[in-house]
């Protein structure tokens, strides 16, 4: 196997945690025989830092042509007061919307011997192994009209979604839950916005197709709470832009960090995977960050892109042999242990993968 993927390192932890996922992938090419050409290009704050503007032309081109785009983080809060355009988030905006990656898919799980770092009791977590499916190229994040007044004393946002964006994403979820557990819960505010039930409607319709899968419908903030008091309950579940921006987060500290998450942006094309955390700029620079949702995701990368469904699996086997050698990053490791830098359990994974 031959591919090129684009590296997107970006801010904050992002250059830490695409280093870790390199290694991994490094340590893959080197035990099944593959060779991926990796190129890193700007993205963020480091690309407004450089370019002045936060996704150069080059960067989306590349990442047009590539196999498949990795991306580290962005965010920067040197840039919390630019406008809209001037922000690092925007680049993430503008690279989704330019590939096409309407579907995101943010798995949550627990991971061998965390059952108990996170903030619920063991016996609440436990096979607690769902997926989130975010709607990510339309709602609140896209929706125009949009815009501060002029007096800067009104702001508004649109929430739009038509028949075709809810029925394409529902399907992603379904065939999902057709090949998981056969349980899709679709998460909306159908009590209160016209755009939900629109959204439950058209889920709705779409079960005719899918008898094997028990469609149920839950409101956004009743879901928060079942989230926390029985997140094993439930299998895939399906939402809109910024719920499941909200609920992912959520999900990835109830199992334990948010540094845990991976993620896979599809659609088109060219996927694109990241962490589902960002730049962390608090930790950033010390070797600290968990780099799991990082190289979770070089995985889903393997697989989606490439149909390298073994050499994923090892990635997540390896990760699996680290956590239950003991290694723990700061983020999840006990109250009076030494944590592991993310070097030092990067360098255990690969260890692990070259091992086997
Ligand atoms: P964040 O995800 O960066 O951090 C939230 C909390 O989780 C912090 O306490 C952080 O230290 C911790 N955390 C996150 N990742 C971790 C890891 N791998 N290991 C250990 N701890 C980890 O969210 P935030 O603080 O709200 O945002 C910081 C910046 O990141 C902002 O500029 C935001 O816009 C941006 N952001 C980017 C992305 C992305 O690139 N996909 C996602 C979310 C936020
Ligand atoms: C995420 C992030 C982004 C989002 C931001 C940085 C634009 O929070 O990937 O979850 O809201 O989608
Ligand atoms: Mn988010």
């Amino acid at each position: 196997m031959n591919g090129h993927i684009v590296l997107l390192p970006g801010d904050g932890i992002g250059p830490e945690v695409t280093t870790a996922a390199c290694a991994v992938l490094h340590a893959v090419e080197a035990r099944f025989g593959h060779t991926f050409h990796t190129a890193p290009h700007l993205i963020g704050g480091a690309a407004l830092r450089a370019t002045q503007v936060p996704l150069p032309d080059e960067t989306l081109q590349a990442a047009t042509a590539a196999d498949a785009v990795f991306l580290g983080a962005v965010g920067d809060p040197a840039f919390d007061q630019a406008p809209p355009g001037k922000r690092p988030e925007s680049a993430l905006l503008v690279i989704r919307k330019a590939l096409g990656l309407y579907a995101n898919l943010r798995p949550a799980r627990v991971w061998s011997g965390l059952e108990a770092s996170g903030p619920l009791k063991p016996s609440v977590l436990a096979g607690t192994d769902l997926m989130v499916v975010r709607e990510l190229t339309g709602g609140l994040y896209y929706g125009e009209p949009r815009g501060l007044a002029a007096d800067g004393q009104s702001a508004h946002n649109t929430l739009r979604y038509s028949v075709d964006e809810i029925t394409r994403i529902a399907r992603v979820a379904f065939d999902l839950a057709r090949r998981r557990r056969g349980r899709l819960v679709s998460v909306d505010k159908a009590n209160v916005l016209e755009v939900s039930q629109l959204w439950r409607r058209t889920v709705q319709q779409l079960a005719t197709e899918y008898p094997e899968v028990v469609l149920t419908h839950e409101y956004v903030d009743s879901a928060a709470m079942k989230l926390a008091l029985a997140p094993s309950t439930i299998d895939v579940l399906l939402t809109e832009n910024l719920f499941g921006d909200i609920l992912s987060d959520e999900a990835g500290a109830v199992c334990g960090s948010l540094g845990l998450l991976p993620s896979a942006s599809l659609g088109a094309k060219v996927g694109l995977f990241e962490p589902v955390h960002g730049s962390a700029p608090t930790i950033a620079g010390r070797d600290i960050a968990n780099p799991i949702g990082a190289m979770a995701s070089m995985a889903m990368l393997l697989e989606h892109s490439f149909g390298l469904a073994s050499e994923a699996a090892a990635i997540t086997q390896a990760i699996d042999d680290t956590l239950s050698a003991g290694l723990r990053t700061a983020d999840i490791a006990d109250p009076g242990t030494t944590p592991a830098a993310t070097s030092q359990f990067t360098a255990a994974v690969t260890a692990a993968l070259s091992r086997a």
